[in-house]
């Protein structure tokens, strides 16, 4: 099938790539025009496990290709993806500025039969309002559909996710839609749910606020574990080994991060409150995950006492590992509440440094690696839980440090071990 994704960002670039890997010609389209140029000098814009090689061999065998260019992207296709961003608002409402300008470009280039497919995640009713700026801006009369396919890949295991979907969603409003995205899914031989375009639109939403509840939940947990003197790491075993419950999403530590937990959260919240409802509890989800990294903070307080010129080295800066995205990565928050209190910041991530860099320009100092980090600190903040910090040389560490304190955001590391190796050591509730 000939295809566009327009918007070729973490999900944009990804999808584009992996249909194409399927046998599919695809063209990524962005109107970033330094974005387009770096991926067709095969320099990747993201870090993405084995998203380098997937695009080097599908150019290569010309099924893959770039693009500012929506108007000739969108003729030489038959289904156009939107991948563009959807941030939030202000009102914590999803801005869908872009989206509504990208349907009126299609509609304005269409010379045949299209279907436009929301990839982007957007609040229901969407699929409505593209479909009627289509209409508008649709001079030739020419027939087209509509459809809703949320994207439920992870950063940092994208491809992998893209290529083996627990399910995948659908949503339709003609059998002509629903043929042509089944049979484009079908190589991925994973379940297809096929629903209205305001069902497929929910389930997105639904999803991300569930798996943030389960966070927020265990980590709810760990705080009353913390007060009791329980292990809330072997909580979260006993729970999760009932299948009803499962294991996945129920790691406590320094609360959700990324572009698209807290941002769906709200637009989910306010979606509802459009809708009439109070959705109380996904407020109180939110509110739990800004108390998790305010307990950091807390936590360093009660290990170092005064907090102005005590220096603290924080290891991981991107949301979560194998992924240099830093959009509302908690490291973020902590490290500036601990730079308002005056305190010496020293950082290190594997791969967020370069984008960790534009952003944190005064008050913290960047290292080369987890041992400069720790050299001369108070303390030690795990941030990420980065393969490479899990095996450290702690004597080497203990002798750096100028007092052996390690706040462990992500429960990476034994806390008998830990004290065993003389430091003074807390995890997520499991004191
Ligand atoms: P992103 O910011 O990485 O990429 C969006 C891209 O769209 C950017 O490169 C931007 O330049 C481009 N763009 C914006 N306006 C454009 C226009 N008018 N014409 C052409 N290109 C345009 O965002 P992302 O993380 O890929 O997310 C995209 C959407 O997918 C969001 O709605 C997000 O919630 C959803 N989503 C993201 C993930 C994820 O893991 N990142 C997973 C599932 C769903
Ligand atoms: C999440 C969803 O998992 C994807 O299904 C969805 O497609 C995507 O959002 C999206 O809509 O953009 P992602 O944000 O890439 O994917 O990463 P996750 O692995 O879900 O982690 C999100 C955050 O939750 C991270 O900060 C992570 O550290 C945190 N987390 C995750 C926990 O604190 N505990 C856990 O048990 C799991």
């Amino acid at each position: 099938m000939n295809i566009s994704l327009i918007g070729s960002g973490y999900v944009g670039l990804v999808t584009g790539a992996c249909f194409a890997d399927l046998g599919n010609k695809v063209i990524c389209v962005d109107n970033n025009a330094a974005k387009i140029k770096d991926l067709k000098a095969n320099r990747m814009p993201i870090y993405e496990p084995g998203l380098s090689d997937l695009i080097k061999r599908n150019v290569k065998e010309s099924r893959l290709s770039f693009t500012t260019n929506l108007k000739e992207s969108v003729n030489r296709s038959d289904i156009i993806f939107i991948a563009v961003n959807t941030p939030p608002k202000e009102n914590g409402e999803a801005d869908l500025v872009y989206v509504e300008k990208v349907s009126k470009e299609i509609a304005l280039s269409m010379r045949s039969y299209k279907l436009v497919v929301e990839k982007s995640t957007v609040p229901v009713n969407t699929g409505e309002w593209v479909e009627r700026t289509i209409k508008t801006f649709n001079k030739h009369n020419i027939k087209f559909d509509v459809a809703s396919n949320p994207e439920f890949l992870r950063e940092g295991s994208a491809i992998e996710d893209f290529m083996n979907p627990d399910r995948i969603v659908i949503g339709v409003s003609s059998s002509k839609a629903r043929d042509i995205l089944t049979k484009l899914y079908r190589p991925l031989k994973a379940p297809i749910i096929v629903t209205d375009i305001k069902s497929a639109e929910i389930i997105k939403h639904a999803s991300n606020s569930f798996l943030a509840m389960k966070i927020s939940f265990i980590n709810a947990v760990s705080d009353i574990c913390d007060r009791i003197g329980a292990d809330v790491v072997e909580v979260a075993k006993g729970m999760g080994l009932d299948k009803r419950i499962g294991e996945k999403f129920l790691a406590a530590g320094i609360g959700f991060g990324g572009s698209c937990f807290p941002k769906d959260l709200t637009a989910f919240i306010k979606m509802a409150e459009r809708a009439g409802y109070d959705f109380a509890l996904l407020k109180e989800v939110a509110k739990i995950n800004r108390d998790q990294k305010a307990l950091v903070i807390k936590r360093i307080e009660e290990r170092l006492w005064n907090l102005p010129d005590k220096v603290v080295g924080v290891l991981g800066l991107s949301f979560k590992p194998n992924t240099d995205d830093i959009r509302n990565a908690p490291a973020f928050d902590i490290i500036s509440a601990l730079v308002g209190q005056k305190v010496k910041v020293k950082v290190y991530d594997p791969v967020a440094m370069p984008k960790a860099k534009a952003v944190l320009k005064h008050g913290v100092k960047f290292c080369k690696d987890a041992y400069e980090t720790a050299r001369q600190s108070d303390c030690l903040v795990i941030a990420t839980e980065w393969n490479e910090f899990k095996e450290l040389d702690f004597k080497k560490i203990k002798r750096l440090m100028r007092q052996a304190v390690i706040i462990d955001g992500r429960n990476i590391y034994n806390p008998d071990d830990m004290k065993k190796l003389g430091f003074n050591y807390t995890g997520i509730g499991r004191r």
